[in-house]
């Protein structure tokens, strides 16, 4: 099974993943627990190329490209063959990530864009993805008084990242079979009691 964790900037997608993984793995199940762009020798290269603030002329097109060929790797050498052992793969960012980000972001034609995704990902698809969902102002704040890494992708204006979200919220509300919105304003704990209530629900539907 495939889940993916997607969301705007600071809506703690990273924490969650992890508190997830732990959660499955003490239920006794084999997951793998990865991040885009990343986690092939690849990848973790091209993500280099794609935070770094050195690269602040590299063009919206270049940028989409990037994170399709990392994600390419990632799911030739790392998805797939978990997928085949029968893991679940959990996933921060996928596929939907640039329909967001690059798609509704940038304002990319969004066909082309689900082209592009289907090339790269050669047609692998989430079971199930979460979207977490906060405001873009309140989670660049989050961002920036936590200390993480603020990288290119950040520095982009409040209004690229409002159109980000308002992206998500569409993708979403056009698939609730795939995806489930969570209110991710709230504190953590309450955001993870959430997501194993849906996780363990869809869980137990399938068997
Ligand atoms: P992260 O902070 O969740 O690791 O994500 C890194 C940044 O890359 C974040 O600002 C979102 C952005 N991104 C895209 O713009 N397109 C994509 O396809 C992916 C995977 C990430």
């Amino acid at each position: 099974m495939f889940i993916t964790l997607e969301g705007p900037d600071g809506s703690g997608k990273t924490l969650q993943i992890h508190l997830l993984e732990e959660f499955l793995t003490a239920r006794g199940y084999k997951v793998f627990c990865g991040r885009e762009p990343g986690d092939t020798f690849i990848g973790e290269q091209i993500r280099q190329v794609l935070m770094d603030h050195q690269n602040k002329n590299m063009h919206p097109r270049t940028e989409t490209l990037l994170f399709c060929a990392a994600r390419a790797q990632l799911v030739e050498e790392v998805l797939k063959p978990h997928l085949e052992r029968g893991d679940i793969v959990l996933l921060d960012r996928y596929a939907d990530s640039t329909m967001a980000y690059q798609g509704y972001g940038h304002q990319f034609d969004l066909d082309l864009i689900r082209s592009l995704l289907h090339f790269a990902t050669g047609g692998l698809r989430p079971n199930l993805t979460f979207l977490l969902d906060v405001d873009p102002q309140t989670g660049l704040e989050r961002r920036q008084k936590g200390g993480g890494e603020w990288n290119r992708m950040d520095a982009y204006v409040l209004q690229y990242h409002q159109r980000v979200r308002q992206g998500y919220l569409e993708m979403a509300q056009a698939d609730p079979q795939r995806w489930k919105i969570v209110d991710a304003s709230r504190q953590p704990d309450v955001v993870q009691s959430e997501l194993r209530e849906i996780l363990l629900s869809y869980l137990s539907n399938l068997s």
